[in-house]
């Protein structure tokens, strides 16, 4: 793994997250539990590089980044895609995702990230906030997407290291 300045990046994070989706993983010192995801993005906010992600308050996951400073979001290359389906479909309440998938936890990083990562960013929280549905300005997004409420909590974190396998 080589950790790179995120300005070099020439990928295409529409593409990958809508078509490849990513690991979005956080532990808490005993479980590392990655899950898949393809809302998020990557830009530029408090002048520091940041990257997105949202996280409905049902999954497993929401207690581990809500509780820890640090996640990963990991993209790994089109041959895992059973190991992208799998982690969005079982929770890590009831299965070890990481024996499941045969993933290989690196040492040394903040977050928990994956040898089989062609691309991680490792970020360290800076902002969290549930998605208040007054706040819509379009209201059809509100009845579409939340019909139990279950409003996504939005984590904004610092990208602190880029790691390209
Ligand atoms: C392609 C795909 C994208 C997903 N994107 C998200 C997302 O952005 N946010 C979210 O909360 N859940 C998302 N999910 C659902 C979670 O991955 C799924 O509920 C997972 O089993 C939760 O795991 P956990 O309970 O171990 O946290 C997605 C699922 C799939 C298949």
């Amino acid at each position: 793994m080589q950790k790179v300045d995120p300005k070099t990046l020439d990928a295409n994070f529409f593409s990958l997250l809508s078509d490849r989706w990513a690991l979005l993983t956080a532990a808490d010192g005993t479980k590392c539990n990655p899950m898949t995801v393809s809302w998020g993005g990557t830009g530029i906010l408090w002048n520091r590089p940041v990257a997105t992600v949202y996280v409905r308050p049902q999954r497993y996951t929401y207690g581990l980044i809500e509780h820890e400073k640090y996640f990963s979001l990991s993209f790994l290359p089109e041959k895992y895609r059973e190991v992208m389906a799998l982690c969005g479909a079982k929770s890590g309440r009831d299965t070890d995702k990481v024996k499941e998938c045969n993933l290989t936890v690196l040492e040394g990083e903040k977050a928990p990230c994956f040898a089989q990562a062609e691309l991680t960013l490792v970020c360290r929280k800076l902002y969290a906030q549930s998605f208040d549905p007054a706040c819509f300005a379009d209201g059809t997004m509100d009845e579409s997407f939340y019909p139990g409420k279950d409003y996504h909590r939005m984590y904004i974190g610092e990208i602190e290291a880029v790691l390209k396998g």
